[in-house]
Formats: C-alpha cells, sequence, structure tokens
C-alpha cells in the first residue's frame, strides 16, 4: 500500500495461480491455460449481460433446454461464448453445458480436462437486471480416456476445481482448486480479477434462510416443519430468521459466502421431484467451493453432496447448503445428526 492508501501491489488471478502452483493438486501448465481461458469467458459474458438490454439481447430465445427450461437469448449466446472459449482454449476434451442437449467431445488434439458449465445462472432474472453468474465444473480426464460420457459421471469428490462468476454490481469469480477458497474481483479498468477475499471461510451460522417459500404446498411435511421451525412459528420466545430469496443460485450462495447461513431448494411433488438443481454444473461445484469454505453440502435425506454420481449429464439433486451450523441444524431435524 502507498501514499493515499493506493494499492499498487495487486494479485491477479494469472499472478495467483503462479503464486499458489505448488498448492494446487492439479497444477500444470495446461491447468494454467484452461483457468485463464475460463476468465476470459467470464469477462465476454459479463460485458455481454451489461450490454443486453441495448442491443436487443432481451428475452427468450424460443427454444427449451433439456432439462424443461425456457432457454432466453442469453442463455444461447453465453453457451455459445462458453463452448467457443473452451474449445479455443485446446486444453477441454469433454464439455457438458446446460444448454446441450449431450455432451461435446472436441475432435481436436489434446485437452486433459472435462468441463461442465452452467452459462448463465438465474436465467429467469437476465431481464430485470438482477444479478445472475456461470457455474462451473472441472475434472480430470480418466487415465487413458479420449474423451467419453465417463469422464464427467463420476463423483463430486473428483473434482479438481470449480469456480462460479457473479455479473453483480461488480464482477466476482470464486474459485477452489481443493485448497480452499478464494476470491477475486473485476477490475474493468485494468481487465483483470484481482484477488479480494484471500482464503474465504464461511461464517459457521447465520439466521438466514434461502429457498423458493412459493412452492411450500408441494413440500414433505418434514420440510414444511423445518422451514416453519427456522420462523419461530413453535416457540413465541423464537427469533425469527430473514428470509432472502433472489432466485439465481449464484447471487444466493455468494451472499451465503459472506454472510452466512441455509441456501436450499428441496425436491418437490410438483415441478421437481428429484428438487431442481443440476448435479454436475449447479450443484456438485457449489458443493465442492462450500465445503472448502468451511460450510456443509447435502440433499433432502441428508446424503452428502460430493458423494453422489450422476447417471445422465442433466441429473437433479435436491440441496440444502451454508454455513455448518445451518446444515447440521437441518441434519438435526431430518436424525442424521
Ligand atoms: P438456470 O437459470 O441456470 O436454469 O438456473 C435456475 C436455478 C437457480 O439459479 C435458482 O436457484 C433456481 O433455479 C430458481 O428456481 P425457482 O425459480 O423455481 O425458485
Ligand atoms: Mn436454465
Ligand atoms: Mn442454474
Ligand atoms: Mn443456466
Amino acid at each position: 500500500m502507498s501514499e493515499a492508501n493506493f494499492e499498487t501491489d495487486l494479485i491477479t488471478l494469472p499472478r495467483f495461480l503462479l503464486d499458489n502452483l505448488k498448492d494446487i493438486k492439479c497444477a500444470t501448465g495446461e491447468f494454467t491455460l484452461l483457468l485463464n481461458a475460463l476468465q476470459f469467458a467470464f469477462k465476454f459474458i459479463s460485458q455481454t449481460i451489461r450490454k443486453a438490454e441495448l442491443i436487443n439481447l432481451v428475452g427468450l430465445a424460443g427454444h427449451a433446454n433439456s432439462t424443461g427450461d425456457e432457454q432466453k437469448k442469453l442463455d444461447v449466446l453465453g453457451d455459445e461464448i462458453f463452448i467457443n472459449t473452451m474449445k479455443g482454449s485446446g486444453n477441454v476434451k469433454v464439455l457438458v453445458s446446460e444448454e446441450q442437449d449431450d455432451l461435446i467431445v472436441f475432435k481436436s488434439e489434446g485437452g486433459n480436462y472435462a468441463v461442465c458449465c452452467d452459462p448463465i445462472d438465474g436465467s429467469s432474472n437476465l431481464d430485470a437486471g438482477v444479478s445472475v453468474g456461470t457455474i462451473v465444473s472441472i475434472f480430470r480426464l480418466l487415465p487413458g480416456s479420449t474423451g467419453s460420457i465417463k469422464d464427467v459421471l463420476r463423483s463430486g469428490n473428483e473434482m479438481v476445481a470449480a469456480c462460479y462468476a457473479m455479473y453483480g454490481a461488480s464482477t466476482h469469480l470464486m474459485l477452489t482448486t481443493g485448497n480452499g477458497v478464494n476470491g477475486f474481483t473485476l477490475d474493468t479498468n485494468l481487465g483483470e480479477f484481482i484477488l479480494t477475499q484471500k482464503n474465504l471461510v464461511l461464517p459457521p451460522s447465520r439466521e438466514i434462510y434461502s429457498i423458493n417459500e412459493g412452492n411450500t404446498k408441494y413440500w414433505d411435511d418434514s420440510i414444511k416443519q423445518y422451514i416453519n421451525k427456522l420462523k419461530g412459528e413453535d416457540d413465541v420466545n423464537a427469533k425469527p430468521y430473514s428470509a432472502r430469496y433472489i432466485g439465481s443460485m449464484v447471487a444466493d450462495m455468494h451472499r451465503t459466502f459472506l454472510y452466512g447461513g441455509l441456501f436450499a431448494y428441496p425436491a418437490d411433488s410438483y415441478k421437481s421431484p428429484n428438487g431442481k438443481l443440476r448435479l454436475l454444473y449447479e450443484a456438485f461445484p457449489m458443493a465442492f467451493l462450500v465445503e472448502q469454505a468451511g460450510g456443509k453440502a447435502v440433499n433432502d435425506k441428508g446424503e452428502r453432496i460430493m458423494d453422489l454420481t450422476p447417471t445422465h449429464i442433466h441429473d437433479k439433486s435436491s440441496i440444502w447448503l451454508g454455513s455448518k451450523e445451518e446444515v447440521d441444524k437441518y441434519l438435526k431435524h431430518i436424525g442424521k445428526k
């Protein structure tokens, strides 16, 4: 820090990766190049979202994706940006995207990674200018693999890295390579992600719950009881939790990383019998980040998200994640603690 508190020794994402190579499990030059390509995709998507309304990019594209979501124009464009960036990097062999029915295996030579992505998370919020993001999980190809579905139908424990970008008032990037979580903020003048949250630790508890309570009538009784308990309905003296729900997992989780609390999307008997959030590119990467920041992530039954294995690329799961003590409280409620 020099005069007038002006920081002159900034840690950019590339500098951070170089400085920490020895602590990164999957540290190879190729992994660094892959992360470099990822940060370019985040910047490109970020800039596109910021000007969307001015260049006729709001509204629906007119198709649904394989999990039944109506695609927005920006879902399609974000997907294209992501695919082209990963393909162009030469470091990715297999790609799964929320917006693609099947996995993509790039034909070009090289590439030792499989990347799964939600190009735009929270896209129902896009046209209102509310924060959205991009979520990514990364696996190394299985030994000897030249790229197949087996490279992604694996336990969450096999991820080597996960990250998300959140396009809010600023653009934020949260990254784990299995050695804690670090947060970066995009300096739009420099065009660089700058380290702003070193070794982020989730507050161990916080009286905030984040859930789409409009679905209450479709929940199991146990879930209804639990949310009522958080609201203090079974005890006149209890202080009720605060409710916060943005409807973009990335934004709800970004708040949870910084303030603490609980985020959940349980299964319901109507719209989402297996939960709504997709394992490979929503539940897994967020669970990895949350655990690496000292929190927990489980499904409705209390099973650890990271221990699950998808059988299809777009498989969904119920999810409860956030501060350790808040998830433990839910586990206690269902008799798993
Ligand atoms: P996506 O925009 O990638 O399809 O994800 C939407 C997800 C997630 O961002 C959010 O937490 C959840 O859907 C919101 O669902 P509801 O509108 O049913 O609450
Ligand atoms: Mn969608
Ligand atoms: Mn999503
Ligand atoms: Mn999406």
